[in-house]
């Protein structure tokens, strides 16, 4: 194995240099030598995280095609295999590592399978290595900068049986002619802007994805109207943390493409993730303004205590985060809002943490996702003395998720009775008679209906509330085009 390729740096990753963003139209390209190397082939990625990964295995996915492989789904089937990482916790790159043992098998029955890793955890020197170390299975990995060079990657891994290696651990740029195939038909990302620069003191993820970079708003709004002209219905504006949108080139910021998305006229529109620390009046004006805006926000709090939330590098305070959740309850009262908590932070004292309890009581939450803390290597958290043990924390893992469960029923209580539109996923996975979909403010609902269709809007009767669904029926179809 030739040593061409230098470990990823979480030091390097860590820089932020005053550099302008650019814009890439024209980086990508397919060497002519690599075009049909995917003939007769077949691929399969497994997509581990965030939504930031789902689009990325879409542009892989693209790109494959590009090449001529095509897709399948049963790894017994495929000459290539992807595993698109994620970081942020402990127990997701223990999945990954489980399913690279389990991978094994396959390559001594098809020694000329490819196996790729790519995604967040090809950004850590620490896994990486190990993966060099233990996993020779691996064939490909390559980093969250590099999916672009993914053509020159396949075809060095194919031709010269060598493990390859791609990792940058700095990047400044936004590429704008990668290929995709959206994996879904009526439902689509749209990526706004790229990385974080935040730096909460627990948080992998400005390590792994690099710089917050925004592309264009003219591009962005490019592609929601090809995609409303394709027949999507739906578009998830994303980014690590879409209020930033734009600082990085001080231009329009995030109200401004809020308003002009929903100017595009596409049925809904959805953005994640919030940060509390820049989500302004003008945003909340935007979203309370657009009837395809739809009135749900994901606003990460992270902690209810003013102590932990400075530890964290959080930017607010409990004070400025519950004036900002009532602002937006207020001014747009059928809001959803949904957060994310970290239980177990380095030395949480039980009245800290009851803090966090009672700011779910005072905001009650439609839904939370909730966490233990993990320590992430290289983190300023993960060098922080920690007391809490892990039966404390998962006690108050489990208390927290009862007050979570408890809201979030009663917060769908007010749906009994009332219509919601619906915009139909498919059948619902339990039972085909019964349809799927999410509300406005973004509920599951299962519903009886006649001939609905994938892409379908439709007005539902709520008949039976869960905590993480609710039940109903069709009452009319809504618009179609
Ligand atoms: N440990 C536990 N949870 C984490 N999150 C991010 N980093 C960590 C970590 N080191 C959670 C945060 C974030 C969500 C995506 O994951 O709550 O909002
Ligand atoms: Fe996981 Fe964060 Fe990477 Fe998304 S950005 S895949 S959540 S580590």
């Amino acid at each position: 194995m030739k040593q061409e390729w230098k470990l990823p740096s979480l030091k390097e990753a860590q820089k932020r240099t005053r550099r302008e963003i650019v814009v890439e139209r024209a980086l990508f390209a397919i060497p002519q030598q690599a075009r049909m190397l995917g003939a007769g082939r077949k691929y399969l990625i497994h997509t581990y995280g965030c939504q930031a990964n789902e689009r990325d295995s879409e542009t892989i996915a693209g790109i494959l095609d590009a090449m001529g492989y095509t897709a399948c789904d049963q790894e017994e089937e495929a000459d290539l295999i992807l595993l698109n990482t994620c970081a942020i916790r402990k127990n997701a790159e223990d999945k990954v590592i489980g399913e690279l043992g389990a991978l094994k098998r396959l390559k001594r029955q098809n020694p000329d399978l490819i196996f790729a890793v790519c995604g967040c955890m090809a950004q850590e020197e620490d896994m990486v290595e190990l993966m060099l170390k233990k996993y020779p299975q691996v064939d490909l990995i390559f980093g969250t900068h590099n999916i672009h060079r993914l053509p020159q990657l396949l075809m060095q891994a194919a031709m010269s049986h060598e493990r390859t290696v791609e990792i940058f651990s700095r990047e400044g740029e936004v590429i704008e002619n990668l290929p995709v195939r959206r994996f879904g038909s009526h439902k689509a990302w749209v990526n706004i802007m790229y990385g974080c620069d935040k730096f909460c003191t627990y948080c992998i993820v400005p390590y792994t994805r690099g710089r917050e970079r925004s592309r264009d708003m003219a591009d962005i709004l490019a592609e929601i109207r090809e995609l409303k002209a394709q027949g999507y219905r739906e578009v998830t504006l994303l980014g690590q943390n879409v209020n930033a949108y734009g600082k990085d080139r001080g231009g329009s910021g995030f109200a401004e493409l809020l308003r002009e998305s929903a100017r595009t006229g596409i049925d809904r529109i959805r953005f994640t993730t919030s940060h509390p620390w820049d989500f302004t009046d003008e945003m909340i004006e935007a979203i309370a303004s657009f009837d395809n805006i739809m009135p749900s926000i994901h606003l990460p709090v992270q902690s209810g205590s003013s102590e932990i939330l400075k530890l964290m590098g959080r930017r607010y305070t409990r004070e400025e985060y519950l004036t900002l959740f009532h602002k937006i309850r207020q001014r747009i009262p059928n809001c959803a809002v949904t957060t994310d908590i970290i239980v177990g932070f380095p030395n949480e004292t039980e009245e800290q943490f009851a803090m966090t309890l009672s700011l779910v009581d005072e905001c009650r939450f439609d839904g939370a996702f909730t966490f233990i803390y993990s320590p992430r290597q290289g983190t300023p958290a993960a060098a922080m003395a920690d007391n809490v043990p892990i039966d404390v924390k998962n006690r108050r893992l489990q208390q927290l998720n009862d007050k979570i469960a408890f809201y979030a029923h009663a917060r769908n209580e007010a749906y009994l009775g009332k219509t919601v539109r619906v915009l139909v996923d498919g059948p619902s996975k339990k039972n085909d008679q019964v349809f799927s979909g999410y509300s406005e403010t973004n509920k599951l609902v299962n519903f009886t209906a006649g001939d609905v269709r994938p892409g379908d809007l439709v007005d539902v009767e709520i008949t039976e509330i869960r905590s993480w669904s609710l039940n109903g029926r069709q009452i009319a179809a809504a618009q179609k085009d």
